[in-house]
C-alpha cells in the first residue's frame, strides 16, 4: 500500500495522558496553539499503555476518544501508535516474561521504555489484545491516518525463549547440525557441535569471536524484531486495511536490517536529531543528515517517507545540547523534505513538566506558552510546508544507487582483519555519498536484496559479503551496461563468511578482472601516495594488492614494497564497465574519481558547478512536475549559477540565474 496524503505533514508526538487533569485547559490550549502553528497531524499513544489498559484486561479508552474527535474537530490527522514501546507496571509483575534477559542472562526488571523480549508469549499475546482494541475501535474514526507501531524498536534478548527461537532458525536455516558446522567452520577450535540443543547465543561470557555465530545471532535477532513487528501489524492489517503502517527508525541503527522491516511496512519513517552547533562543522553535521534522509527513503523504496520527529529546538542527550540559531528548523524541516520526507514532525508537541525530556525541545516549550522563538520558527515551517503542497507524493528518479546493506556492515565490523572491528563502513559509504552531493547527483540508497537494474550506476563500496544472488545481480547488471564502482574489501566472503578462494572465485573477481593477492592495513603515521592523471594522492589504511586478469589499469601506487603495482583499475564487463578501487583515500580522490566515472558514464548533474557547501536533489510528481531543491549546509552566503531561469516554489517568485541563498537554507525551485 502506499502512503499518499495531499498536503505535506507537519506535527509531532503529543502526549495529552501527561495532562489528564488539565483537560479543559492545556488540551483545548493545545488545540488552538495546533492550529496557530499549522499542524495538521500529531502522532499519539506512543507511550500511553499503563492509561489505556490500567489493568489486567481492563481498557479505558474514553480519554483516547476524546483526543481523537478533538484532533478531528481541529481539522488535524492522528498518527496512531500501538504502545508496544513501554509497557504497564502492573505486566511486568504479573508476566515476567515481558521483560528482556541481557547478554549476561540477567532478568531485567520493570522500567525503562525499550525494554521488552519479542519471543514472549505473554507479550505477543496482551500485544495483539491491545493493537485488536485500538484498531476496532478506532477504525472508522475521521481523524485516523496511519498506524506508528511501537517506538524505535531495538536490541536483543538472550531469554530461554529467545534462544529456543535462535535454535529454530539455525534449523530452518542449515537444515543438518554438519551443515550449520561447515557454515560456521566449527572445525577451529573444536567448536563442533553434535545437535541444535547446544547453540546458545554469543555473549562475552561465552562465545564472542566466531563471526559466523555472530553474524548468525544478529541475523536472527532482527528477523525476530521484523516477526514481532508482523504480530503487531496483524489486528492492523485485518481491521484496518487501507491504513498505512509505518514504525519509526533510527537511521544507520545496527541491531536491526531496516531493509528488512522497511519491506514489511507501508511508508518509512524516522527520527532525525542532528548535533547542530551552529557554526562550521554544521556542514559535516547536515551531511550526514542528507546521507540518513536518503537512507531512510531507500528503506522505503524510494517512496516518500517521514521525518517522524525532530527536535523543534535543542535536544537534551546529547553531550552538549546548544539552542539552535534561528533558521536552523526550518532548515532541518525543508531538508528534510528536499530528501523525499512528505512530513516535518516533531518530538515533541507539548513538553511534560517533569521525566527525564522535560528539557528537550517541544514546540509548547516548559513556559507553556506560544510566545516563544521555537514556536514561532515552527509555525514558519507551517506555513512554508502549506506553500509547498504540491511537492507532497512527489518522487526521486536518480540513476545513480549507493549501497548501504546492514549484513555487510555486520560482516565487516565483526571480521577480524586489518583494523580489528575499526573498518569504517559507515563513514566509508557517507564519504561517497558527500561527494556525489557535491558534484550535483542525487542518489538512491540500495542493500544487496534491491532492484538494481533501473539505475545506470552502482556504487558498492566495501561491499564485503556477497549475500545470495547478489554475484548474480552484479553481473547482470554490468553485463546489461550498467558502470559499477566498488572497492577494497568488497567480495570477500560468502554469505556465511567463508573466504572466496581461488577454486571458488569471487563474483568480483570477473567483473572487475582482477583478483586480491594481499591487503594492507597502514597505520595514520604511515606515508603512501599514489598518481593519477599527474595529481597525487594519499593512500589511507587500506592498500590492497591485486592482481589484473582482464582489467586495466588507471593509476598505481608510488611508495612502499608494492610501488607500480595497481591500485585503481577499470574492466570492459559485456556492455558495461567496472571500476575497482583498491586503496583507501581523501576526499578529493573520490571527487575526481567520481567526477570522471559519472562523466563517463554520461550522467549529468542536477545542478552543473555548485558553489562548495550546497548540493541540490530532485523530486518528481507523476505527471513530470520536477522540484528542484537547492540547500546550503554552511554558515556563509551562497550565489548558485543557474542553468536557466526557475520559479521559487515558496515565494512565486522567478529566480534568474543567480540564486542568492542565506546560510543552513533550502531553495525549492520550478521550472517555468
Ligand atoms: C526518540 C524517541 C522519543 C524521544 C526522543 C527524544 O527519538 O522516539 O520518544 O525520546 O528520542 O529526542
Ligand atoms: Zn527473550
Amino acid at each position: 500500500m502506499k502512503f499518499h496524503y495531499p498536503e505535506l505533514l507537519h506535527g509531532g508526538d503529543y502526549n495529552p495522558e501527561q495532562w489528564m487533569e488539565q483537560k479543559d485547559t492545556i488540551w483545548k490550549q493545545d488545540m488552538q496553539y495546533a492550529r496557530e502553528a499549522g499542524i495538521n497531524t500529531l502522532s499519539i499513544g506512543i507511550f500511553s499503555w499503563a492509561y489505556l489498559e490500567p489493568e489486567d484486561g481492563v481498557y479505558d479508552f474514553s480519554w483516547m476518544d476524546e483526543v481523537m474527535d478533538n484532533l478531528a474537530a481541529n481539522g488535524i490527522k492522528a498518527v496512531l501508535a500501538t504502545p508496544s514501546g513501554a509497557r504497564p507496571a502492573w505486566m511486568a509483575r504479573k508476566y515476567p516474561s515481558v521483560l528482556r534477559v541481557t547478554e549476561n542472562r540477567l532478568n531485567n526488571v520493570f522500567g525503562g521504555r525499550h525494554n521488552a523480549c519479542y519471543s514472549s508469549p505473554d507479550y505477543e499475546r496482551k500485544v495483539t489484545e491491545i493493537n485488536t482494541r485500538l484498531a476496532e475501535r478506532y477504525k472508522d474514526h475521521p481523524a485516523l491516518l496511519m498506524w506508528h507501531v511501537s517506538n524505535e524498536y531495538n536490541n536483543d534478548c538472550h531469554c530461554p525463549r529467545c534462544q529456543e527461537r535462535f535454535r529454530d532458525w539455525c534449523r530452518a536455516r542449515y537444515g543438518t547440525i554438519e551443515n550449520l558446522n561447515r557454515a560456521w567452520w566449527n572445525s577451529f577450535w573444536s567448536h563442533k557441535y553434535s545437535c541444535f540443543e547446544e547453540i546458545i547465543s554469543p555473549s562475552s561470557l561465552g562465545e564472542e569471536e566466531n563471526v559466523a555465530h555472530l553474524l548468525a545471532w544478529r541475523r536472527f535477532s532482527s528477523d525476530n524484531l521484523v516477526r514481532f513487528f508482523q504480530t503487531e501489524i496483524a489486528p492492523l492489517r485485518r481491521i484496518t486495511p487501507d491504513v498505512p503502517v509505518t514504525t519509526n527508525l533510527m537511521n544507520t541503527f545496527s541491531g536491526l536490517d531496516y531493509y528488512a522491516l522497511g519491506r514489511a511496512m507501508d511508508v518509512s519513517s524516522w527520527d532525525n536529531y542532528p548535533d547542530w552547533r551552529g557554526d562550521e562543522r554544521d556542514l559535516k553535521t547536515a551531511r550526514i543528515s542528507a546521507f540518513h534522509h536518503d537512507l531512510m527513503r531507500g528503506v522505503g523504496d524510494q517512496k516518500p517517507f517521514l521525518m517522524m520527529e525532530s527536535s523543534p529546538s535543542s535536544v537534551n542527550w546529547h553531550t552538549i545540547n546548544p539552542l539552535r540559531k534561528p533558521g536552523t528548523i526550518l532548515y532541518q524541516g525543508l531538508q528534510a523534505i528536499a530528501h523525499g520526507s512528505d512530513s516535518v514532525q516533531y518530538f515533541q508537541f507539548r513538553a511534560g513538566r517533569g521525566g527525564s525530556e522535560q528539557y528537550h525541545g517541544a514546540v509548547i516549550d516548559r513556559t507553556g506558552t506560544n510566545r516563544t522563538r521555537t514556536f514561532r520558527e515552527v509555525a514558519e515551517v507551517g506555513a512554508t510546508l502549506k506553500q509547498l503542497k504540491g511537492v507532497a507524493g512527489s518522487e526521486t528518479r536518480n540513476q545513480i544507487a549507493l549501497l548501504y546493506d546492514w549484513h555487510v556492515r555486520w560482516a565487516v565490523e565483526g571480521a577480524w582483519m586489518l583494523h580489528r572491528h575499526h573498518e569504517r563502513y559507515v563513514e566509508t559509504v557517507r564519504d561517497f555519498h558527500i561527494e556525489l552531493g557535491r558534484l550535483g547527483y542525487g542518489v538512491d540508497m540500495v542493500d544487496e536484496l534491491s532492484d538494481i537494474s533501473g539505475y545506470k550506476v552502482l556504487i558498492a563500496p566495501m561491499a564485503y559479503i556477497m549475500r545470495p544472488g547478489f554475484g548474480e545481480k552484479l553481473k547482470a547488471f554490468v553485463e546489461n551496461g550498467g558502470t559499477l564502482i566498488t572497492t577494497y574489501v568488497s567480495g570477500y566472503v560468502n554469505d556465511e563468511l567463508l573466504t572466496y578462494m581461488d577454486a571458488d572465485p569471487s563474483p568480483i573477481n570477473e567483473i572487475a578482472g582482477r583478483h586480491v593477492d594481499e591487503c594492507d592495513a597502514l597505520d595514520d603515521r604511515t606515508f603512501a601516495h599514489f598518481v593519477w592523471n599527474g595529481k597525487k594522492y594519499r593512500v589511507k589504511e587500506v592498500a590492497e594488492l591485486s592482481t589484473l586478469t582482464t582489467a586495466q589499469t588507471l593509476a598505481v601506487y608510488a611508495d612502499r614494497f608494492y610501488a607500480t603495482k595497481p591500485c585503481f583499475t577499470v574492466n570492459g564487463y559485456g556492455m558495461g564497465r567496472c571500476y575497482y578501487i583498491a586503496v583507501r583515500t581523501d576526499e578529493d580522490f573520490l571527487n575526481d574519481a567520481l567526477r570522471y566515472i559519472l562523466n563517463e558514464a554520461n550522467l549529468q548533474p542536477i545542478l552543473p558547478k555548485l558553489p562548495e557547501g550546497t548540493w541540490a536533489t530532485e523530486r518528481y510528481q507523476e505527471d513530470g512536475t520536477r522540484f528542484v531543491f537547492v540547500q546550503n549546509g554552511t554558515h556563509e552566503k551562497k550565489t548558485v549559477m543557474l542553468p536557466k531561469a526557475m520559479k521559487d516554489a515558496v515565494t512565486g517568485k522567478m529566480v534568474y540565474e543567480q540564486l542568492e541563498m542565506g546560510e543552513l537554507s533550502v531553495a525549492v525551485l520550478m521550472d517555468e
